[in-house]
């Protein structure tokens, strides 16, 4: 009877152990990279109890972001909008409408949604939307194009090397406080742009603080 498997076919449970082994060991270790939350964190989008959209209501009905988000611009947090905000309008507009019954149950009962938080930085590190918001960096810088996104999502790390990144190079992120909500607007910087905020942040000392204890304390 011809030989089925080569002489060496012996040694193949050894190797397939090895190989299954290895293989777990690449699962456990990339999962651990992938999964753990530093990763997780660009592209982070929880699902919310009530199906909100920014592409609809700051792209299309063009609401300023200000109008919900009225905080950024006094305080370290941007804070959530309260039932009250949406009611202004969903007190007249889609009052029947299914995806707004939590809304609806809100202000009946007084608790507010639970809206599910997706920008987190670690608590020994400090972040100001007011230090950042009034002296020019746009929403956009590091938010993305909210105004196109149906569900919010993280579009930047938010990691350390992200911050000092445009602290090292604050000129290509600046412009007129006033339009810090323009959506679109990086897009269609010049270089002229840049050099006019080189210009001020020399004249205004801009200095992003790149010394520790200026963001751990
Ligand atoms: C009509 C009210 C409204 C307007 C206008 C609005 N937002 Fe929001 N925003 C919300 C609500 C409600 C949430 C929480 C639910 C969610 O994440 O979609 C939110 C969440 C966010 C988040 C995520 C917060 C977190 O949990 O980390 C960001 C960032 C944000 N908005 C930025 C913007 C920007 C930038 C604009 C302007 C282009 C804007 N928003 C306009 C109501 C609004
Ligand atoms: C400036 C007015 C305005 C404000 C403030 C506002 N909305 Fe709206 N919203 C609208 C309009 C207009 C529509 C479209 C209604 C329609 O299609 O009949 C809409 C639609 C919606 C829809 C889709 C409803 C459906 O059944 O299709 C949801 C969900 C929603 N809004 C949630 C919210 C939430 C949550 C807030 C508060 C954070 C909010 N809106 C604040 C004007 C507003
Ligand atoms: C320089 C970067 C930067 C800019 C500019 C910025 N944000 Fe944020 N945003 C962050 C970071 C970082 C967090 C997470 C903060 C935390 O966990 O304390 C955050 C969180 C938020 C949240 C969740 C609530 C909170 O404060 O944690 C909202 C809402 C928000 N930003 C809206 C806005 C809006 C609207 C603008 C423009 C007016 C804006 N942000 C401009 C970096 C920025
Ligand atoms: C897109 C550009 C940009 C990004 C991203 C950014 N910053 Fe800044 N940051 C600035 C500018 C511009 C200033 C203003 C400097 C001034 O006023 O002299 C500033 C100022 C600060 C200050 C000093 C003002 C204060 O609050 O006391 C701190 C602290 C700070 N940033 C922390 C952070 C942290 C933490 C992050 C990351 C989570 C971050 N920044 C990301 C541009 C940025
Ligand atoms: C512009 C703000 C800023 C400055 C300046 C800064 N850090 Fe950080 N640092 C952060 C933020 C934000 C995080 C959290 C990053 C994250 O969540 O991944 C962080 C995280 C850390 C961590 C935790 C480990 C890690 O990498 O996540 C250490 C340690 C640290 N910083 C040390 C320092 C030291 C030492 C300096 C001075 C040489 C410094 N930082 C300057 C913003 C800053």
């Amino acid at each position: 009877m011809p030989q089925l498997f080569p002489r060496n076919a012996n040694a193949l449970p050894a190797v397939s152990l090895l190989v299954v082994l290895l293989g777990g060991l690449v699962v456990v270790v990339g999962g651990w990279y992938y999964l753990s939350p530093r990763f997780y964190e660009v592209g982070y989008m929880p699902e919310q109890p009530v199906p909100y959209s920014h592409a609809f209501h700051a792209g299309q009905l063009g609401m300023d972001c200000r109008y919900c988000h009225n905080h950024v611009e006094q305080s370290p947090h941007a804070n959530v909008p309260s039932t009250q905000t949406c009611m202004n309008c969903h007190g007249v507009v889609a009052t029947e409408s299914a995806q707004l019954l939590p809304v609806r149950e809100s202000w009946a009962t007084g608790v507010p949604v639970e809206w599910v938080k997706i920008h987190h930085i670690p608590d020994y590190a400090q972040f100001s939307h007011a230090a950042h918001v009034n002296v020019g960096v746009g929403c956009e810088s590091c938010h993305g194009r909210v105004d196109q996104m149906v569900v919010v999502s993280q579009v930047e790390p938010l990691s350390m090397g992200w911050c000092l990144e445009c602290h090292r190079n604050p000129e290509e992120h600046l412009r007129d406080p006033s339009l810090v909500t323009q959506m679109g607007y990086l897009d269609e910087m010049t270089e002229a742009d840049i050099a006019a905020n080189r210009e001020r942040i020399e004249q205004e000392g801009i200095k992003p603080p790149q010394n520790c204890s200026a963001c751990h304390y």
